[in-house]
């Protein structure tokens, strides 16, 4: 089976950025053989403290973000990070060359079921203007990403990567440490009959979102005239995962709730790699207002309204926002 390396000299990744993604997922390795000791080794459980978005912080939050930020900067590849779990963004080495955005482990509240979580994580050139700790260099839109994806640790520890050639999975063959490719270019099928949603925010979705997955649940007996069936695995790095294995629609939409909070999931660490990996595949990715990765950020951890999927039944979706 073909290795990282091979498929990403393939794909004609500078050799600097290859070093970079190399380097990223063996600290990503390491999260993986921290998370699969579990309760042997006392990461599992909450913290006493709260991340920058008010959130209850896991073990496993603190000790993957660590893991992560510490290797990020003594690899003198990367100028700054920003991190789910931390609320500047990280100054590394002033001559790096690239800026990466991660969350560190995404979907931790899993951890305490032993279900999905993984990392996700976005790429991007470090302006040569930038001072290292100038949070102003990440407010770029996902186009401008050189490359994204996430480790999941799952039964098996799996990588989807894009580096603009095809999205691209990869499953870690723990006997020699090396991520192997299982999936090369990932097509996904643009019609699904499965969706992905939290319904029971239902009340405090807009009316667009209303109506369409009225009309899915509908299924047969409504205007889409088929069933449909319904998956959540409260982790996007899971939902996703399933939607570039076999298609499929994921949403977590506007929230009329807080409008501070126009949607859950991040931009730079969330929404944007996932956009990049599904769209690579032939998927869409929308706010419902338009293309995920041409929003311009305008703080590091801005929320956005997410629709990601198979690319007939986004469409489908949007057309109840016309
Ligand atoms: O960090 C965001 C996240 O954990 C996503 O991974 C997941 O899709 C979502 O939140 C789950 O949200 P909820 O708590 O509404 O199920």
């Amino acid at each position: 089976m073909k290795r990282l390396n091979s498929q990403l000299q393939q794909d004609g990744a500078p050799l600097e950025l290859i070093l970079l993604i190399r380097t990223l997922l063996a600290a990503c390795k390491e999260i993986s053989f921290r998370v699969s000791q579990g309760a042997l080794a006392g990461v599992l459980g909450s913290t006493l403290s709260e991340n920058v978005q008010g959130e209850t912080q896991k073990k496993l939050d603190v000790i993957s973000n660590q893991i992560l930020k510490d290797t990020l900067r003594e690899s003198g590849y990367v100028k700054a990070i920003s991190s789910e779990e931390e609320e500047d963004v990280v100054p590394c080495s002033p001559d790096g060359n690239y800026l990466v955005s991660f969350d560190p482990l995404d979907g931790s509240s899993n951890t305490e079921i032993n279900s999905l979580i993984g990392t996700i994580f976005s790429i991007t050139h470090a302006p040569q203007w930038m001072e290292a700790d100038d949070p102003s260099a990440f407010l770029q839109p996902g186009t401008q990403s050189v490359a994204a994806g996430y480790v999941l640790y799952g039964p098996s520890t799996m990588l989807a990567m894009t580096t603009g050639k095809g999205t691209h999975i990869y499953t870690l063959d723990k006997t020699h440490g090396g991520f192997l490719l299982t999936k090369p270019n990932i097509e996904l099928p643009t019609q699904t009959s499965e969706f992905s949603i939290n319904a029971s925010n239902q009340r405090h979705w807009e009316d667009p979102m209303q109506r369409y997955v009225a009309d899915l649940i509908l299924g047969a007996d409504g205007p889409r005239e088929k069933d449909f069936n319904m998956r959540w695995v409260a982790a996007m790095v899971g939902d996703i995962h399933r939607v570039l294995c076999r298609g499929g629609i994921f949403m977590y939409p506007f929230d009329n709730r807080n409008p501070e909070k126009p949607g859950k999931l991040r931009l730079l660490y969330e929404a944007n790699p996932m956009a990049f990996l599904v769209e690579q595949a032939g998927g869409l990715a929308d706010t419902g207002e338009g293309r995920i990765m041409e929003v311009m950020p305008t703080e590091i951890h801005q929320r956005v309204p997410t629709i990601i999927g198979s690319k007939e039944e986004v469409e489908t979706c949007l057309s109840y926002y016309k």
